[in-house]
């Protein structure tokens, strides 16, 4: 898409001007790395299929990316991530401290881009509306994530809300802001939110499936992360379910113990999940929640040929490999 292009101009344009460059260089180096720009594109794709007008879209989609990205930022300090998208994390290549005011920075910028829209005053404050809500959602998730890595008894139900607020939220505002942009019903709106919840649901269980299981050179993050981390991710979950007392006790001590070697807690840990076939069970919990995104779609008020093109994007996750 040629406007993903400019999306890449944008961004690279952003920064010439603006001082001191020690805050601005970490959000550039961000910005421009090799992200997938998932988020910018359903924004587009929500407006093209109700033939909104693309150049207000880049607004809002060059919103989405630039909070994704401070999401990251953060996310990565709070997970100790050395690497992402097969680089430093900005906590690693400068500092904490500038990681945290880079983001902050990242953070506001991107609710400046909605003041660009040229559009409806209502239009602009529907818009911010779903932006800050999904901002302060994405936050309560993270403490979730976070408070789980503690929380010795994390049910999959806890999990699965930790999850559509920490990324499912901002999926469905993606699709949703591009609905408001191009003036679609509100049952159609409704719908698209629908498709991003079950969609970031699924983009999600297999960002958890992928942490244990990916090429790491393709995944540009460190593999193994979230066993390191203690994170109750659903293959933790699933595996404790569906365990024999001595394989829960073993998942259950690894996950408390701070001094075992990553190693073979890593070893340990998979061991099992192969055992109780635990990446086929996420898969087949991934591809559960892609069909759900992919009926809210047809609750979406357009012909089927309009829809075609977010319907392709929604099966091509089933096969995600970054
Ligand atoms: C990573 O998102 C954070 C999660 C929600 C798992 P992406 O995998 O979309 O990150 P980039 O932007 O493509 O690197
Ligand atoms: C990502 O969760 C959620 C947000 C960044 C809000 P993860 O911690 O699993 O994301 P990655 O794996 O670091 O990209
Ligand atoms: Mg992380
Ligand atoms: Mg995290
Ligand atoms: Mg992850």
């Amino acid at each position: 898409m040629r406007i993903m292009q400019e999306l890449d101009q944008y961004f690279t344009s952003l920064f010439r001007e603006l001082e001191p460059k020690t805050l601005y260089e970490p959000i550039e180096y961000t910005l421009t790395q090799s992200g997938k720009r998932l988020r910018p594109q359903m924004v587009f794709h929500v407006v093209e299929m109700f033939d909104g007008d693309l150049s207000q879209a880049s607004h809002v989609a060059a919103a989405f990316e630039m909070l994704h990205n401070f999401t990251l930022i953060h996310d990565d300090i709070m997970d100790e991530a050395p690497i992402r998208r097969g680089v430093p994390t900005v906590y690693k290549q400068w500092s904490t401290n500038r990681a945290i005011l880079s983001g902050d920075a990242l953070a506001i910028m991107a609710f400046q881009q909605l003041l660009k829209l040229q559009v409806p005053a209502r239009t602009i404050l529907n818009i911010s509306k779903v932006f800050s809500d999904c901002t302060l959602e994405i936050c309560e998730g993270q403490q979730y994530d976070m408070d789980f890595e503690m929380q010795e008894e994390v049910t999959i139900a806890e999990y699965l809300r930790m999850i559509y607020l920490k990324t499912a939220v901002m999926f469905a505002g993606c699709l949703k802001s591009g609905a408001i942009l191009a003036g679609a019903d509100e049952q159609s709106q409704e719908a698209l939110y629908n498709v991003g919840i079950n969609l970031g649901i699924a983009f999600q269980l297999s960002d958890d499936l992928l942490d244990v299981y990916a090429d790491e050179h393709v995944f540009g993050k460190s593999v193994g992360s979230d066993i390191r981390d203690n994170k109750k991710t659903f293959l933790y979950l699933k595996a404790l379910e569906q365990a024999s007392a001595d394989d829960k006790a073993t998942l259950k001590h690894c996950f408390q113990t701070s001094d075992m070697d990553f190693e073979r807690k890593f070893n340990t840990i998979t061991a099992i999940y192969e055992k109780l076939q635990i990446a086929e069970k996420t898969q087949s919990e991934i591809h559960v929640y892609l069909q759900k995104s992919q009926e809210a779609l047809q609750k979406v008020q357009v012909s089927a040929e309009k829809k075609a093109v977010l319907m392709q994007y929604i099966a091509n996750l089933e096969k995600r490999s970054k």
